[in-house]
């Protein structure tokens, strides 16, 4: 170190030496030297020979020695000069610290004679430390809101050497926060000064570096690091990127489905930058709609959306951060209509039964169909089924009409089924139906149709009165009332009674019953009209014509006319005794009440005088002869002859024809023994007497008949003509028949008849004769039998305009 002191530290010490010189010549025993510190070893300090005048020489013998109270000696004594040098490194930091001045006492001591010095070595302060922080590094935490001019200290830096090569500046690395004030701190703090605020958000830490500089001639300087952290003040609030937010949502989103991500900022850190979200100001219907997650601020979906019920929400959202500030943003979530509506359709109004004349273009229904929906999702239309008497008109908004096309009909249709489908315009479209039963109501536009266009009845005669003889049946498809068929009879009369004395009908079912028992030989048939009438207002009838044909029973037996009957008269054939075989000889006739086969009669001889002679016609009654006559024949012949019907079981007569085989009437009186039975003489007379009027009687009759054919020509006439007539007195009362007709030939249709009715009468008669017989009208058509000449001719009167048809055939004996 000394080789660095230039010559200045020399003068220095050299006027040091020569003052401490003079000192030590005022006050004997101290003596004072200065040195620097650090100074080299052997370095001589001064010459404490001369500068207490003692003999250089005697030093070795008078044992001088330089005597130090401590460890260490620092400096020496050079025995052969008296210079006194440095022994050994001086620190004064080491020796004195922070003391100044500092000294070293030495003890300078010389025996022979003792003498005893104070040495005072003034150890002089050289800048050979640095100034040093006590720390390298310093951290300061300050709030950000701390105000400007606020200090903050620093623990100063020390530096070992004193004065002037202490510390004496302090100097802080540029920036706009921060000044060094070192001058108002006394003892170990330097200020770090704020010249302006802080704002951790825009800068949060700062390095700086504090350098204190000593004034030592060639400076030394030390630093110490200061870390400014800027502590953070809650002083931003969370802040939203945009005030609103928009969003849209389909209605069908699930739950759970994320609606849209919000996100707030806050500028400060930790708890004061903490943000959690908030959904404020729900209403009841939002509340279990949406939910926010608190963290991450996304909203999602928790319930059933319904675009329905409403198609938007404004949601308000609050974000606070961990030191209450709290920001605000509203979320608009639109929610888009999904087609999940089907149409729904109501019946407004309808008219329930439609009665079955209404007008055509009439309505029947009122339908309103409405979908939830929006747009075209709710856009409607509707359809019913082609084949219907109905369609739909669009009247205003989204109401339709149902009206009617066609004529409705109950009796053919009564009720339609109208199914309604109404569609909606979505994709895909949803459908729904409505189907209406209307019924359509009855209209009495029916009458009653019988089920036939006449009807025939047939009674056997000497029926039980209150039997049923037929029923007559009328349906009306009409509803109810006005389908419900009476019956009843016209009010006529039958020969002059009333029919209602006759016949009944049950209302109801339409049975016609016999009021009383009718006797075919009275009247056959009659006719009478039944009306239907249904029950409707006005009612509506139709009538039929009922036949009421009566049948005949073999109820009658037969009636011999001629000869007549056993004890009435006798009557006596005259047979020529030259009749040769196979003459007419005589005829039965016989009638019959009865029709048909019960009319049919045939004849047989039960009992003859002499059998053989003569044989009777099964049919024809005729008696002829069956061999010549002969004289020998009894003169006398008695035939019994029983006449029978062919009815089931049949019913017969019997008569007796007396033959007289003469040629001469005045045989005559013997008829009386002609009889087998005995008859008086008294009977004979009469028989003749009676013979006698009836052929007077007879007679007249024929010139009657003559009489009346030409009175009257349009009245039908009986022509007779043949050997064998028979008086009409014999005719039964009520029989219809003309005479002869029971008799008629099996050859022949046997049925005659006197018909009351009309020519339009469908009696099967007319049409199961010849044809010939038909077209005849007032002129009388003979048929000659041509195959069998011998037998009969038959005649046929018929008048077209009399009520009545007479068949007459008779036979023509040859
Ligand atoms: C209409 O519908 C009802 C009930 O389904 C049914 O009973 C009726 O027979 C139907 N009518 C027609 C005419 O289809
Ligand atoms: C019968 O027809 C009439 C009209 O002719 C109608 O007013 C009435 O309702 C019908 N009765 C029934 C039971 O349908
Ligand atoms: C019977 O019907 C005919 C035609 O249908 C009609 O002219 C006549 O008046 C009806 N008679 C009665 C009594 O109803």
């Amino acid at each position: 170190m000394m080789n660095t002191i230039s010559s200045l530290p020399c003068q220095r010490l050299f006027w040091a030496i020569v003052f401490f010189s003079f000192l030590i010549r005022v006050a004997v025993e101290e003596i004072r030297y200065s040195v620097f510190e650090e100074t080299k070893t052997k370095y001589i300090i001064g010459n404490l020979s001369k500068d207490l005048s003692v003999d250089s020489k005697g030093l070795r013998y008078r044992k001088a020695r330089l005597d130090y109270q401590g460890e260490k000696r620092y400096c020496g004594i050079d025995l052969e000069s008296g210079n006194i040098f440095v022994l050994e490194r001086i620190d004064r930091e080491a020796l004195c610290g922070t003391t100044t001045p500092c000294f070293l006492h030495f003890e300078f001591i010389l025996e022979n004679p003792l003498q005893l010095h104070n040495v005072i070595l003034e150890v002089q302060d050289v800048n050979d430390n640095t100034p040093a922080f006590p720390k390298d590094t310093i951290k300061l935490e300050i709030s950000e809101t701390v105000s400007t001019g606020s200090k903050f200290q620093i623990a100063r830096a020390r530096d070992l050497d004193v004065g002037i090569n202490s510390v004496q500046s302090y100097i802080l690395s540029p920036n706009e926060h921060f000044s060094v004030d070192a001058r108002s701190s006394k003892d170990r703090y330097v200020d770090i000064v704020l010249k302006s605020n802080l704002d951790r958000e825009i800068e949060g830490e700062f390095s700086l570096l504090l350098t204190a500089v000593d004034g030592g001639n060639s400076p030394r300087s030390g630093t110490v690091a200061i870390q400014v952290f800027v502590q953070d003040v809650n002083d931003n609030a969370p802040r939203f990127s945009q005030p609103l937010y928009r969003t849209r949502l389909f209605e069908n989103s699930a739950p759970g489905t994320s609606v849209i991500k919000i996100l707030a900022t806050d500028m400060d850190e930790g708890a004061n930058g903490q943000i959690t979200y908030y959904m404020n100001h729900l209403s009841d219907s939002t509340h279990n709609l949406f939910h926010i997650d608190e963290n991450s601020g996304e909203i999602s979906v928790t319930g059933n959306l319904d675009h329905e019920r409403a198609s938007s929400y404004e949601i308000e959202i609050q974000a606070e951060d961990g030191g209450g500030q709290t920001g605000h943003c509203k979320v608009q979530i639109e929610i888009a209509d999904v087609n999940d509506n089907a149409p729904v359709i109501t019946v407004k109004s309808l008219i329930n039964p439609v009665p079955e004349n209404i007008v055509v273009g009439s309505e029947v229904a009122i339908l309103n169909v409405k979908d939830q929906d929006s747009g075209e999702n709710s856009r409607v239309s509707c359809s019913i089924p082609m084949n219907l008497p109905f369609k739909l008109q669009h009247s205003i908004k989204n109401y339709f009409t149902l009206v009617t096309t066609t004529l409705l009909d109950r009796e053919q249709i009564a009720e339609y089924n109208v199914t309604i489908m109404a569609s909606d315009g979505g994709t895909p479209t949803l459908f729904s139906t409505t189907t209406m039963r209307i019924q359509v109501g009855d209209i009495n536009d029916n009458a009653p149709a019988f089920v036939l266009q006449t009807y025939g009845a047939y009674v056997i005669e000497n029926n039980k009165p209150g039997t049923s003889v037929c029923s007559v049946r009328a349906g009306d498809p009409d509803w109810r009332q006005n389908g419900t068929v009476l019956y009843s009879l016209v009010p006529s009369e039958v020969n002059g009674v009333p029919v209602s004395s006759f016949i009944s009908i049950n209302a109801d079912t339409g049975v016609i019953h016999a009021v009383r028992s009718f006797d075919y030989e009275q009247f056959r048939n009659f006719n009478v009209q039944v009306v239907a009438r249904d029950n409707g207002s006005p009612p509506l009838s139709s009538n039929v014509t009922v036949s009421v044909f009566i049948t005949d029973e073999n109820d009658n037996s037969p009636q011999i006319l001629y000869p007549a009957p056993e004890g009435k008269s006798l009557m006596t054939e005259m047979v020529p005794k030259a009749a040769l075989s196979g003459s007419l000889v005589s005829k039965v006739i016989a009638v019959d009440a009865d029709s048909g086969q019960n009319a049919w009669l045939s004849y047989q001889i039960v009992k003859s005088t002499d059998p053989g002679i003569f044989s009777i016609g099964l049919h024809s009654g005729e008696i002829r002869a069956l061999r010549d006559i002969t004289e020998s024949d009894s003169m006398k012949q008695n035939l019994i002859i029983s006449v029978k019907d062919n009815g089931q079981p049949p019913l017969s007569a019997t008569c007796s024809v007396y033959l007289l085989i003469s040629d001469n009437l005045a045989e005559v009186p013997e008829l009386k023994d002609m009889t087998y039975e005995e008859s008086n003489s008294k009977l004979t007379s009469y028989l003749i007497i009676a013979l006698v009027s009836v052929s007077t009687f007879f007679l007249t009759f024929i010139i009657l008949m003559v009489a009346v054919r030409f009175c009257h020509r349009r009245k039908p006439r009986l022509l007779f003509d043949g050997a064998v007539t028979i008086p009409s007195a014999y005719l039964p009362p009520n029989y219809a028949e003309v005479e002869g007709a029971g008799t008629l030939r099996s050859s022949y249709n046997y049925d005659t008849y006197l018909t009351t009715g009309s020519r339009t009468s469908d009696f099967k008669f007319i049409t199961s004769y010849n044809d010939n017989t038909l077209p005849s009208a007032q002129t009388l058509n003979k048929i000659q039998n041509q195959n069998d000449p011998f037998e009969e001719n038959s005649f046929i009167v018929a008048s077209s305009d009399s009520e009545w048809l007479v068949i007459v055939q008779y036979d023509i004996g040859c």
